[in-house]
């Protein structure tokens, strides 16, 4: 390194604080600062702002509804169709021929979609599910990974009004009945298989196995054919070719079905403190008014961009901002389906250049991985195209912060780090790319209109430099609205703890901590419950323990998440093995097993340590803390107040030594 490289380096690592490029601002989508004050005159009118985005069939009556909180409804008396305006109104305005979705598959095989192409197609499964009987608010399960008929299939529900349930493709089986059991879902759209670091994988195993554990009749399946012969499988009878189907339906199109602004366009489902995932709910006219808003304002897209988020579609944030807010804002946005050190660990930078990406949004795991491969990989390609870049997912520490601005973004990019979750349907806290003075690691203020607060245990706003729990005071039009068919766990989980239900104050509560300075800015700490994020996926602890109870040997689990140099977290297994069993008994590889088929391969413990007790304090409770401290190699404090102290040391020693 040259001295004035070493000089730059050591710059770099002691900024604080960085100014978006002058460039960026004069060409940004909201560059007036008054923006902040603008909202917070005219709340919550200035949420037209976000509507306006959206072409509407029917106007709505009121922006907000609060008759009946934490129920709020927005926009009511409103109509239209989330593909409508993903779709058509690009055709219709001109833009047909403009590029939607740039395929990128793992082997290097691409499909361009026009906006006119992905109509037809979306027109055509759309007729194909009406075909099978799929009615107005039926809700199909999507179990797919990252092909272009997953997006196709999503919107072809939204045109029918059917919501959609998307099941992560790298989830098990029984994580498949499970949801498809909670939302009494009749329908499955699935693939034969796909393609991981080369491999062929079998998917549609994995899906009949799920089917098995279905409580209801399935009337139909439906099973896209991505690896063709390479995959023999056969079709059970209500099990049909994805392309035999649609192309009894070619040419076919379907009006799209007017939908109340408040109806459900889909569920998610996300992890929670208990063992049962919970069934986000979002609607037509809110949700999709929020992500357009949000892609336009903070991901500052353009029609004429090229954008990629590289998420999958399986988790919320390629729901909000691969498909729905950058299609509704008519750009082009690219889709790839492999990993990204897959042929070669430069693979998304060969993409960036290959397709002129001018916005790139990532997690901050991922960021970790590329600086752990090195600089190298980004220097290989012309990254010159990229004018604005983001993240999601987890806390970015302010290294990595600094290695994407300065590797990937050439100091000319600004950076929104973007805190959101699967419940607030999109961002709500970040700084705005053409306003906000950027500070590694800490995401910045909340978004206009967005009442983000920093509370002490009373909910008192603690003074600026302290930690706190982060809450939401006031509604958004984006928020989830229920927990399907559980609205008494809506109330619990979110509303309960800061609320005066009395005086008809709500609170919303995302379950995480996080500190905020002088000026207003939020660092976001993490998870509150017991909820832990391993490499931007959020996993439930509780979720885990359950599978891992439930394999024979094991008397007791309790998981929690370890410090990870990638992955942010990592999942720490302690068990009890059940009287009778020892670890020689191939216990570990039983546990993974158990794990994997409750879960997936995303839940996989880092470690499996097997005890003879776990910390209890007096009165019985598990000390996930110390246990916490043990996985991250922290220092542990006092242990006096265990029943069993000494079982401490023998843990820590095991960890040590693994
Ligand atoms: C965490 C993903 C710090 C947080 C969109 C949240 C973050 C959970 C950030 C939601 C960020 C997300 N900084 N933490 N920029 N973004 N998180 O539902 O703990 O999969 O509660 O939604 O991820 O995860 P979810």
């Amino acid at each position: 390194m040259t001295d004035e490289n070493v000089d730059l380096e050591v710059r770099l690592e002691e900024q604080e604080a960085f100014e978006p490029p002058e460039s960026f601002v004069e060409q940004a989508n909201v560059s007036d600062e008054g923006i902040y004050e603008e909202f917070e005159e005219n709340w919550p009118e200035c949420w037209e702002r976000a509507a306006d985005m959206l072409d509407w069939d029917e106007e709505y009556d009121n922006v907000l509804v609060d008759d009946d909180a934490p129920f709020y409804e927005w926009f009511t008396g409103g109509q239209l169709n989330a593909s409508e305006n993903c779709l058509d109104r690009h055709v219709e305005g001109g833009r047909g021929d403009s590029v939607a979705i740039e395929w990128e598959g793992e082997l290097g095989e691409t499909r361009t979609y026009t906006y006119e192409e992905l109509l037809e197609e979306v027109d055509e499964f759309a007729a194909t599910l009406r075909g099978l009987g799929v009615e107005e608010d039926d809700v199909v399960t999507l179990y797919m990974p990252m092909i272009p008929e997953l997006p196709i299939a999503m919107l072809a529900c939204a045109r029918l009004g059917a919501p959609h349930s998307v099941v992560f493709a790298g989830f098990s089986a029984d994580a498949l009945a499970t949801r498809m059991n909670s939302a009494d879902s009749e329908y499955l759209v699935t693939c034969d298989g796909y393609y991981r670091r080369g491999d062929a994988l079998d998917h549609i195993e994995k899906a009949n196995e799920g089917l098995e554990g279905v409580d209801h009749e399935v009337s139909d399946v439906v099973v896209v054919d991505r690896l063709g012969d390479e995959l023999a499988h056969s079709l059970a009878d209500n099990q049909h070719d994805y392309d035999e189907l649609v192309a009894d339906h070619a040419g076919e199109s379907v009006e799209p079905i007017s939908r109340d602004a408040e109806d459900m366009l889909f569920l998610m489902y996300t992890s929670g403190t208990t063992g049962k995932p919970k069934g986000v709910k979002h609607t037509t006219g809110g949700y999709l008014s929020y992500a357009a808003w949000t892609s336009h304002a903070v991901l500052d897209i353009e029609p004429e961009d090229t954008y990629w988020c590289s998420a999958d579609i399986g988790w919320i944030t390629g729901h909000s901002y691969i498909v729905y807010g950058p299609l509704a804002l008519g750009t082009t946005s690219v889709m790839y389906e492999g990993t990204p050190d897959y042929p070669e660990k430069d693979r998304m930078w060969e993409l960036v250049e290959k397709n002129d990406v001018d916005i790139f949004y990532t997690a901050p795991t991922a960021i970790r991985a590329f600086m752990k491969w090195g600089t190298e990989y980004p220097q290989q390609h012309d990254l010159s195209s990229l004018r604005l870049l983001g993240t999601v997912g987890e806390p970015i520490n302010p290294r990595a912060w600094k290695w994407y601005y300065k590797h990937i973004g050439n100091e000319e990019c600004p950076i929104v780090d973007t805190w959101w979750q699967t419940e607030t349907g999109g961002m709500m806290i970040t700084t705005l790319p053409g306003i906000g003075t950027m500070k590694p690691g800490s995401a910045g203020p909340p978004l206009p209109g967005i009442d983000g607060r920093i509370v002490d245990v009373d909910g008192n706003q603690v003074e600026s430099g302290n930690a706190g729990y982060l809450t939401v005071n006031r509604p958004w039009p984006g928020m989830l609205r229920t927990l399907y068919q559980n609205d008494d766990r809506f109330i619990e989980e979110y509303w309960s703890e800061y609320s005066d239900p009395d005086s008809d104050e709500w609170v919303y509560f995302p379950e995480d901590g996080a500190k905020i300075d002088d000026d207003g800015y939020i660092t976001v700490l993490g998870r509150v419950d017991d909820v832990i994020n391993v490499s931007g996926h959020r996993l439930g602890t509780m979720e885990i323990e359950s599978a891992i109870v439930g394999v024979e040997g094991v008397a007791e689990a309790a998981v929690v998440g370890g410090d990870h140099e990638v992955k942010g977290e990592a999942v720490y297994v302690y068990a009890i093995t059940e009287d009778g069993y020892d670890e020689g008994d191939e216990l570990e590889e039983r546990v993974v097993e158990g794990v994997l088929e409750s879960i997936g391969p995303i839940a996989k413990p880092e470690e499996i340590i097997f005890t003879p007790e776990l910390p209890k304090t007096r009165s019985g409770k598990i000390m996930r803390r110390l246990l916490e401290d043990i996985a991250s190699g922290n220092e542990l404090g006092n242990t006096s107040t265990l029943r069993n102290p000494e079982i401490v040391d023998d843990i820590a020693a095991q960890v040590e030594n693994d």
